[in-house]
């Protein structure tokens, strides 16, 4: 069996990622139903994969982490307020079959590429010289575990619900208007 690693196990999870939002992209309008499913399984893989890096990850690199390491770890950060603030409720408030829930789901993948490509290319390298392969591999099975945890089950269930409450308030926005 190959070696376990967590950095290998975050990567498959992007490229998972990113094989679903390719998946809407083929998606019409007509194909509500669709879009809904695979809106349910992009946000069954984003959250765990996004708290866990928050929660347990990120800290740990940032511990170890130089000046340059430090800045990437807040970049990274930032692009998880950003997105979880913002995209996240816009798709939400959008109805499935249509143009817009297109366009903003399509901009929620861009921004998951981009957000996944650079952990890849510079958290992710800089993170197999801070830590050892046993490391790496305890990390593996630690997220495993985690996932499976009622733990991630309570903050993937927060995260989600702070999502669709802002998505509901901003429609009693638009209505009131
Ligand atoms: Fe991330
Ligand atoms: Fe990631």
């Amino acid at each position: 069996m190959a070696t376990r690693d967590i950095l290998k196990t975050l990567r498959a999870e992007h490229d998972e990622l990113r094989q679903l939002f390719e998946q809407m992209e083929g998606t019409t309008d007509r194909a509500a139903k669709k879009r809904a499913d695979l809106l349910a399984r992009i946000k069954a893989n984003l959250l765990p994969h996004a708290k866990w890096e928050e929660t347990v990850f990120y800290p740990m690199f940032a511990e170890r982490a130089d000046r340059d390491g430090l800045k990437t770890h807040a970049e990274a950060v930032e692009e998880h307020r950003a997105v979880e603030k913002t995209v996240p409720p816009d798709v939400h408030a959008a109805e499935f079959g249509t143009p817009q829930f297109a366009g903003r789901v399509k901009v929620f993948g861009e921004m998951i590429d981009h957000h996944a490509s650079e952990e890849e290319s510079t958290m992710f390298s800089m993170a197999r010289k801070l830590f050892t392969a046993k490391e790496r591999a305890g990390l593996d099975v630690a997220y495993e575990e985690w996932k499976a945890s009622p733990a991630a089950a309570a903050l993937t269930a927060v995260a989600e619900a702070k999502t669709g409450l802002k998505a509901a308030a901003r429609r009693v926005t638009r209505r009131a208007q």
